[in-house]
Formats: C-alpha cells, structure tokens, sequence
C-alpha cells in the first residue's frame, strides 16, 4: 500500500497517540506499515458495513496498536512459550489502559488472538449481533488477511490472503512454540467471518479482501 499517500499522512496525524506508543515499545517499522495497513482496511470495511464513526475512529485506532507489543510478545513466547503468548496480551492490554486507551479499543486490539477464536467463531455464525461484536470481527478480520503492508493478492477457487498469511505464519520460528492447530483455527475463523461481511455485501465470499482494497483504492487514497 502507498504508505506515503495523504490518506496514512493524515491517519498518522489522527491517530499520533496510538503510533507514540509504537515508539514507546521499540515496535519494527514493518509492524507498524502492517498497524497502518490493517487500519486502512478496517477503515474501508467499516465504511462499507455503515459503521456508525465514531465505533469506526474507535475500530481505526485499535487497528493500529493491536501489534504495539510485538517485539515484547515475541520475547515472552521464545522465554516462557505459551503461557507467555498470554502473559503479553493481558499485558499488552495493560499498558493500553495504562496510556488511556478506553476498554473498548483495548478490547478491540486484542481481537484476532488466538484466545478470541471460539467468541468470532460464535459472532461469526450469529444471526443478529450487536455493533461491538461487529467491531471485533472487523479488526480480527483485517488483521488474518494483511501480511505486512501488501495489497490483496487475487484469490483463487479454493483460497484467499488468510491461507496464504496462516502458511507465512506457521513457517516463523517463533509461532512453531505455539499450539499448530492456531493456524487451522484461524484460516476456519477467517473464512467464516467472511462469509457473514459478504453475504452482508453481497459478494463471493473468497473475494473480500479484493473489495475491501478496491474501495481503498477508489475512496480513501484520494480522501
Ligand atoms: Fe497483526
């Protein structure tokens, strides 16, 4: 994604306060371009479900601090394996508070985790659910499909971004310390999340993440 366009110029601006607290915690340059590109798509995705704005700011922002404690994540896992792949997200969760994060963004952020796949799973498969539910499987959402900062790859028949980001992921040394069946999980969540978005959009549901970046393409970058 063209990180320099006005649109992440201004995002940048907006929301100084969630990229401070990447400065804060060391995060990498490519974990924040992967925050700012899976805010750009949660931004998009709430736009096109009519997401009331003021949830959207609240949905944006969590985007973008939902990887702040990566680099302290990482460490805990490689020291203490799975019990310190929770220990970081009640940290991270934490610290949010902590920098005066609302609940519900510190929420929000920790929604793709592997903790949260039987909620969204749930959520996923609910007739009728609330607006904050909506909000979770957005941001979950968002973060399985963006690697890095890369515009979606067309999908095929049979797979989209989350299978190809779920085999990236169960590749790194890191995630092998961590349960395998988290990748299955999260391809299985992934996908039903996004038969709900796009039976709400009335599109094939493999090809979401082509539409999400279509309308990033068409109305955000010229915003
Ligand atoms: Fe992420």
């Amino acid at each position: 994604m063209p990180l320099s366009n006005k649109y992440f110029k201004k995002l940048r601006q907006k929301f100084a306060k969630e990229l401070a607290l990447h400065q804060k915690y060391d995060s990498w340059d490519r974990v924040i371009d992967h925050c700012l590109a899976v805010a750009a798509r949660v931004d998009a995705l709430s736009r096109l479900l009519n997401i009331p704005p003021k949830l959207r700011t609240q949905i944006v922002s969590a985007a973008l601090v939902h990887d702040f404690y990566k680099r302290k994540q990482i460490e805990l896992i490689t020291q203490n394996g799975l019990p310190g792949y929770s220990q970081s997200i009640s940290q991270s969760s934490q610290h949010l508070l902590e920098a005066g994060f609302d609940s519900t963004i510190a929420q929000l952020a920790s929604s793709s985790e592997i903790s949260n796949h039987p909620l969204l799973t749930t959520y996923a498969t609910l007739g009728e659910i609330s607006l904050d539910q909506l909000a979770m499987l957005i941001v979950a959402y968002c973060d399985f499909v963006t690697t890095e900062a890369d515009w979606a790859i067309p999908s095929t028949v049979k797979e989209n971004d989350i299978d190809r980001r779920a085999v990236l992921l169960s590749r790194k040394k890191v995630y092998q310390i961590l349960d395998s069946s988290a990748f299955t999980s999260m391809c299985r969540v992934g996908h039903l999340i996004e038969k709900k978005f796009a039976s709400l959009l009335n599109i094939p549901y493999l090809n979401l993440p082509e539409v999400i970046d279509s309308y990033i393409k068409s109305e955000l970058l010229d915003f």
